[in-house]
């Protein structure tokens, strides 16, 4: 099963990636596309060092043009700085509540835009070095969610031949919820008899937590794997049981002091921006000391 590192702003820097045991994805925070297609010392912050998970850079945009433009200069990019050579592919944004990226356009403000969806995966995949995802919320609002917004998408999105395209990440919520609203799973028996691979998200924080989601799931095939985010805060070793028991691995838990001590063995390898260490302070209790 697929063990996802939730993409989390200010956060999931290598190290805090390469902090997570048994993981076999992780994401970049959120990047404005605009701003890595537009300022050269925006790529700076792209931390795709080596690592022994499959690493993503999550973008928000709403402009075919831009995707194309974007994907060209990240191969430049790459190319030119071997070191961070270790991009898997980029992940397409439709999921971030803030007011600020709804009101351009981007993000869940796309939910419902399926043609400029489709037309914005396929700007991405026309290049053959990078596989693309999507992460979705069940839509702009509670009006999008009784519209089956999701469903107009997954439609089209099934129709995606492309082999590059990897799969689709669902956070369980719509946009406007708070972050401690209950999630909504009702749709996730529908959703798993689409033909596309995939990962679903929210609330997850043990295997108890998965198997209740899933244990009345008969078409389980299609879910290919769960995405964790702020379980991942509290303790980085929460994937740990869900790898050893459903990926055959025999990874063991840490403590949090050790778990602190790794992490500030990896940040003296590539030190993180002084943003994402502040916000790691403030938001991991491993951390605080
Ligand atoms: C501090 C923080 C930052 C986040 N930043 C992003 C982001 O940049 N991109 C994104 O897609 N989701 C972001 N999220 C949402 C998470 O990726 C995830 O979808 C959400 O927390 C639900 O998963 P969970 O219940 O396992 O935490 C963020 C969440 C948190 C707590």
């Amino acid at each position: 099963m697929e063990l996802h590192l939730a993409s989390m702003e200010n956060i999931t820097c290598w190290a805090f990636r390469s902090l997570c045991q048994g993981i076999t994805d992780s994401y970049t925070g959120i990047f404005s596309m605009q701003y890595l297609v537009r300022r050269s010392k925006a790529w700076r912050e792209i931390d795709t060092f080596t690592s022994k998970e499959r690493q993503w850079i999550q973008v928000a945009t709403s402009k075919e043009q831009e995707c194309r433009e974007f994907m060209a200069r990240l191969k430049r990019e790459l190319l030119a700085d071997s070191e961070k050579n270790n991009v898997f592919g980029v992940q397409l944004n439709l999921s971030c509540p803030s007011p600020n990226i709804i009101k351009i356009g981007q993000g869940p403000a796309l939910i419902k835009r399926t043609v400029r969806t489709i037309a914005l995966l396929n700007a991405l995949l026309s290049q053959d070095n990078f596989k693309v995802s999507i992460k979705t919320r069940l839509g702009l609002n509670e009006f999008e969610v009784k519209q089956r917004k999701i469903f107009a998408l997954l439609n089209e999105i099934e129709k995606i031949q492309n082999p590059n395209f990897s799969h689709v990440v669902i956070h369980f919520r719509h946009a406007k919820e708070p972050s401690y609203a209950e999630y909504n799973y009702e749709f996730l028996k529908e959703i798993a008899e689409y033909k596309i691979p995939i990962v679903i998200n929210g609330g997850i924080n043990s295997l108890r937590d998965y198997n209740n989601i899933i244990d009345s799931i008969k078409n389980k095939k299609n879910i290919i794997g769960i995405m964790i985010g702020r379980a991942a805060l509290k303790n980085p070793d929460c994937f740990v049981q869900f790898s050893n028991t459903m990926n055959n691995n025999h990874l063991e838990e840490r403590g949090l002091n050790k778990i602190n001590q790794d992490f500030n063995e990896l940040c003296k390898i590539h030190p993180p921006r002084n943003i994402y260490l502040e916000k790691i302070k403030e938001m991991c209790e491993w951390n605080k000391t």
